[in-house]
């Protein structure tokens, strides 16, 4: 069975979508984008994700190319032509086609894809392995908590934790404080046992798994600390773990090749993994 993509208002098979060589995402990475789990046919945390969405266009000043009811018929669509069980949903909006010129165009012309993608389907065992990865300078722009498809600095980066062998790499600023990963937020659980994952600011991308992860804290009376933490910090920590939509929780074994407390899976990364992957099967109708 063919992909099929959504580009613009048709639905096409995915090795023919394509946009516009004007379209202002390809030339300046005018446009915001979303990555939506799909668990067992149901997507996780829509509201979340449809809300920072809303956030991303509006600090942007890029207009909705179709209303919020459209998109959504539009996402189930695309999951309904791929037949996707497991997996994630990609939504990239764009300020859409213009003649090239650095200031905005007079009239909205938003461009709107959505893909689909299959995933071997959420299993707790293989999450819980645990990851290593690496520390690399902080080198993006100062907002950070537009989910934009400006990605360089992360694309670097994340090529440099694969050729270091490693699954991840944390931003780290001149002052030594780290901001987050560059696909996931960063937490700890220090050595006196504090759950610490960074406020929500321009920092960083308010991830929806993180917000997921600290309601579920909440839930079950772990308190967490909103802050930022340093990388000594991180490297005499306890544990640590990442969170987003495609890792889930995901617990970090060694950072620059230091193993984190014992170098094993911790106690409460596996617990809020657990935490997670219930909150995930309670949105299953
Ligand atoms: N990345 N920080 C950054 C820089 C990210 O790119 C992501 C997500 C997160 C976690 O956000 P969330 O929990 O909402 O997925 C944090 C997605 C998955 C991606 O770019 O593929």
């Amino acid at each position: 069975m063919s992909r099929i993509s959504y580009v613009n208002g048709h639905y096409v098979p995915h090795c023919n979508a394509s946009v516009h060589i004007e379209d202002r995402g390809y030339q300046f990475s005018d446009g915001v984008y979303e990555v939506i789990a799909v668990h067992k046919g149901n997507l996780i945390d829509m509201g979340g994700h449809m809300l920072r969405l809303t956030r991303s266009l509006e600090e942007l000043e890029i207009e909705w190319p179709a209303s919020l009811k459209a998109i959504d018929i539009i996402i189930h669509e695309v999951i309904r032509r791929n037949r996707i069980k497991d997996g994630i949903i990609y939504i990239q909006i764009t300020r859409g086609v213009a003649p090239r010129d650095h200031v905005f165009p007079d009239h909205h012309n938003s461009a709107f894809v959505v893909t689909a993608k299959r995933f071997p389907s959420f299993d707790f065992n293989s999450t819980n392995k645990g990851i290593n990865i690496i520390t690399t300078p902080e080198t993006r722009w100062q907002r950070r908590d537009i989910k934009s498809v400006s990605l360089l600095a992360n694309c670097l980066a994340k090529e440099k934790a694969r050729r270091a062998g490693c699954y991840e790499a944390w931003f780290v600023e001149d002052d030594g404080m780290i901001t987050e990963g560059t696909t996931s937020n960063s937490w700890i659980v220090t050595a006196k046992g504090e759950l610490v994952t960074r406020e929500a600011s321009n920092n960083i991308l308010n991830g929806i798994t993180r917000l997921s992860i600290m309601k579920v804290a909440k839930e079950n009376n772990i308190k967490f600390s909103e802050r930022a933490f340093s990388l000594e910090e991180a490297k005499s920590a306890k544990e640590a773990f990442i969170s987003s939509t495609t890792s889930f929780v995901r617990p970090v074994l060694k950072i620059d090749n230091k193993r984190v407390g014992d170098g094993k899976v911790g106690h409460l990364s596996a617990k809020l993994l657990s935490y997670y992957s219930n909150h995930m099967k309670a949105q299953i109708t």
